[in-house]
C-alpha cells in the first residue's frame, strides 16, 4: 500500500513521527510512505528540529509554500499538492489535524478520488470563527477513514450523520469512523524518557521541578488583536505577582511578530524587561515535554500543549472560551479561562493552591498509529 503523508505545521510533524514510526515496525514492511511537506512551517525550530529528534524520514516532496494569507496560502498548497498527487498517484493520502495543509489536502485528494485517511477526526469547537474549525469539518466530510482519538470526537460524527464502521470496503461515500486512540498519545509516552535522559533545558534556564508556569500562546483569536494580547499576557504577569512563580513562554513565530504591536504600558515594560514572564524560542520536543512534566501549571491555547498536560498529570488552565478536549475539563485537570483575567487568576489560584487532579486514560491505549495502520491495511489485502 503506497502512502502519501501531507505534513506542514508543527503539530503534524510531530504526530507523523508516531505514525512512521509505526509503519516502519511493520513486519513484512505492507506499507510504503511517501512524506509532502507543505512549508507551512519553515523556521528551523518550527520544523526541521523536529526531524532531527524524532525520527521521521525526510520529507520526500517538499513545496515550501510559506506563510500568508488563508487563501493564498491554501491555494499555493493546493496546486503543488495536486500535481504532487497525480505524480505519485498514491493509494492513501494521510492527513493530520485542521491546519490549511490539512484543509488542501483533503480537497486536492478528495477531487482526485484518492481516499484519506485524516487522523484527529471528529474533534469539534462548534466555533466557526475558527479557521481549524472549518478544516476540520472539510476534511471529514472528504474521508474515507476517521480515526478519532476519543469517543466523544465518535459521537460528535454520529451526530453529523457519519454511521461507525462496517465490514465493507470503505469508500469516500460510505466512511469508516474508527476510535483509534490519539496519537500524541503514543508520542508523549514514547519520547517522556529521550526526554528526561536527553533535554538540559531545565537545567540550562535555572528551572526547578514545580518552581514555574509554562505558557504557550499562539491562537489567531489571542495574538491579533493587541488590546486581547495585552490582556491575556497582563494575566499571566497577575499569576507570577500573585504567586512569585515565573512564567516560562515558549513563543510562537506568530505571537513574537504581534508582540511589537502591544500598546506601551506595565505589560510591553515587563517583557523588555524580562520581569515575570521568560520568554523562550520555540521549543523542540523534547525540551517541550520536559518543561511540560516539571510545571507547576501549564497555561496555553494549544490543543496539543493541553492534551501533554493532562498526559504528564500537570493541571491546565486553557486560554480559550471553548475546547476540544472536552474531557480534560470534565475530569477537573483543565479549566477554560478564555483571555479573561479574572477567570484566568481564579483558575491559577485553584490549581496553585490545591492538589495535582487525576487524569484516567481517556486517549487509547498508547499504540493509536498501530491501530491506524491495522485499519487501513485490512482494506489493502496483501
Ligand atoms: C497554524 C495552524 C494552527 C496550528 C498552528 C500550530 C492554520 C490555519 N493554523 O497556525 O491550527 O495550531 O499552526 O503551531 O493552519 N511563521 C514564522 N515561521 C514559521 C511559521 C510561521 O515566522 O515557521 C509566522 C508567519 O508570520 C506566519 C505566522 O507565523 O504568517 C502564522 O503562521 P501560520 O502557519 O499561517 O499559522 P499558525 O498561527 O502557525
Ligand atoms: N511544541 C513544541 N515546542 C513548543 C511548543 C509546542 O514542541 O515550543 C509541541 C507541543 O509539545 C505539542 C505541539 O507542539 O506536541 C503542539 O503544537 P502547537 O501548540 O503549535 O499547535 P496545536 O496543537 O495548538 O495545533
Amino acid at each position: 500500500m503506497h502512502l502519501l503523508t501531507i505534513i506542514g505545521a508543527r503539530p503534524q510533524i510531530i504526530k507523523a513521527a508516531a505514525m512512521s514510526r509505526a509503519i516502519a515496525a511493520l513486519h513484512g514492511r505492507p506499507i510504503r510512505e511517501t512524506i509532502l511537506h507543505t512549508g507551512q512551517h519553515y523556521d528551523e525550530n518550527m520544523s526541521q528540529v523536529f526531524f532531527d529528534e524524532l525520527g521521521i524520514p525526510r520529507p520526500d516532496i517538499q513545496l515550501g509554500v510559506g506563510s500568508g494569507g488563508h487563501g493564498a496560502q491554501t491555494a499555493r498548497m493546493l496546486e503543488g499538492i495536486e500535481a504532487a498527487l497525480l505524480k505519485e498517484r498514491p493509494d492513501v493520502v494521510l492527513l493530520y489535524g485542521d491546519t490549511n495543509s490539512t484543509l488542501a489536502g483533503a480537497v486536492a485528494a478528495a477531487k482526485l478520488r484518492i481516499p484519506v485517511a485524516h487522523v484527529e477526526a471528529g474533534l469539534r469547537s462548534f466555533n466557526k470563527a475558527m479557521p481549524e474549525e472549518v478544516n476540520r469539518i472539510v476534511c471529514d466530510h472528504c474521508s474515507t477513514w476517521l480515526f478519532c482519538p476519543t469517543s466523544t470526537a465518535v459521537e460528535n460524527l454520529q451526530r453529523e450523520g457519519f454511521s461507525l464502521g462496517t465490514d465493507q470496503r470503505p469508500t469516500a461515500d460510505r466512511p469508516h469512523v474508527v476510535l483509534s486512540g490519539d496519537v500524541m498519545y503514543d508520542n508523549s509516552m514514547h519520547f517522556a524518557g529521550l526526554a528526561a535522559a536527553r533535554s538540559t533545558i531545565l537545567a540550562d534556564l535555572g528551572l526547578g521541578t514545580g518552581n514555574y508556569v509554562l505558557a504557550t500562546v499562539h491562537r489567531d483569536n489571542n495574538t491579533d488583536d493587541p488590546a486581547r494580547l495585552n490582556a491575556l499576557l497582563g494575566a499571566l504577569l497577575d499569576v507570577y505577582a500573585e504567586h512569585s512563580t515565573e512564567v516560562v513562554l515558549p513563543l510562537h513565530p506568530r505571537t513574537r511578530q504581534r508582540i511589537k504591536d502591544l500598546p506601551p504600558g506595565p505589560v510591553s515594560e515587563a517583557l523588555e524587561q524580562g520581569r515575570g514572564i521568560r520568554i523562550i524560542p520555540p521549543a523542540g520536543f523534547l525540551d517541550m515535554i520536559a518543561l511540560e512534566r516539571h510545571a507547576r501549571l501549564v497555561m496555553t491555547d494549544s490543543g496539543g500543549v493541553q492534551k501533554e498536560a493532562y498526559f504528564f498529570r500537570v493541571p491546565c488552565v486553557i486560554l480559550r472560551p471553548e475546547t476540544e478536549w472536552v474531557e480534560l475539563v470534565a475530569h477537573g485537570q483543565a479549566i477554560l479561562a478564555d483571555a479573561d483575567p479574572v477567570r484566568i487568576a481564579e483558575a491559577a489560584r485553584h490549581f496553585l493552591n490545591g492538589t495535582r487532579p487525576e487524569t484516567p486514560p481517556l486517549f487509547g491505549d498508547g499504540h493509536a498509529a498501530e491501530h491506524i495502520c491495522a485499519e487501513l491495511l485490512r482494506s489493502f489485502p496483501q
